[in-house]
């Protein structure tokens, strides 16, 4: 009987967590924030002295056309427009929602899709993947506007 009910509450626990996960709302923030945590330890691994991610440098990489991708998209606002909270375009002329998590509350929320985002865009604009410091200063900065 105890250890039907041990199981039965960490069951509860699992479901719970789940429902968590799929609620909208502030606990949009609360998985950004939890993907930033991810990428904080993977930068700390490598870097015990990192203190922080940082806006401006995520500003900068937006904002940077490094010329090292592929010609046609220099930069990240080649397709996320010239400013974060306005509507970008596809090469092919679909509208992307702004960036700007205050635009576009339900961005950055799936792993899936992020994870995806990030490599093709990063590949496409500086042809390579971003380190997880870039990753994490591009979110602080879009956090911000
Ligand atoms: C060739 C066009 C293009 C370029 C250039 C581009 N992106 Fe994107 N990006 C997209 C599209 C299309 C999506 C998916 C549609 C959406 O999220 O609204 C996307 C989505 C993303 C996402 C996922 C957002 C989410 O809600 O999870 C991230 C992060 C991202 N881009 C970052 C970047 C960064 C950083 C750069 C520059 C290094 C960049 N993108 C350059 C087209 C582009």
């Amino acid at each position: 009987m105890s250890t039907f009910s041990i199981v039965s509450g960490r069951r509860l626990l699992i479901a719970a967590v789940f429902a968590a996960c799929f609620v909208s709302g502030p606990a949009v923030a609360g998985m950004l924030q939890d993907t930033i945590a991810r990428y904080t330890a993977e930068v700390t691994s490598a870097d015990k002295g990192f203190t922080g991610f940082s806006a401006e440098r995520g500003r900068m990489l937006f904002f940077s056309r490094p010329a090292t991708g592929k010609p046609d998209t220099p930069s990240c606002t080649s397709c996320h427009s010239d400013s974060p909270v306005t509507v970008g375009q596809t090469r092919a002329g679909k509208e992307i929602a702004p960036m700007a998590l205050s635009r576009t509350p339900d961005r950055y929320t799936e792993s899936k899709k992020l994870a995806k985002w990030f490599r093709r865009n990063c590949k496409s604009v500086l042809g390579r993947v971003c380190t997880a410091m870039e990753k994490g200063d591009f979110l602080t900065f879009m956090a911000t506007q």
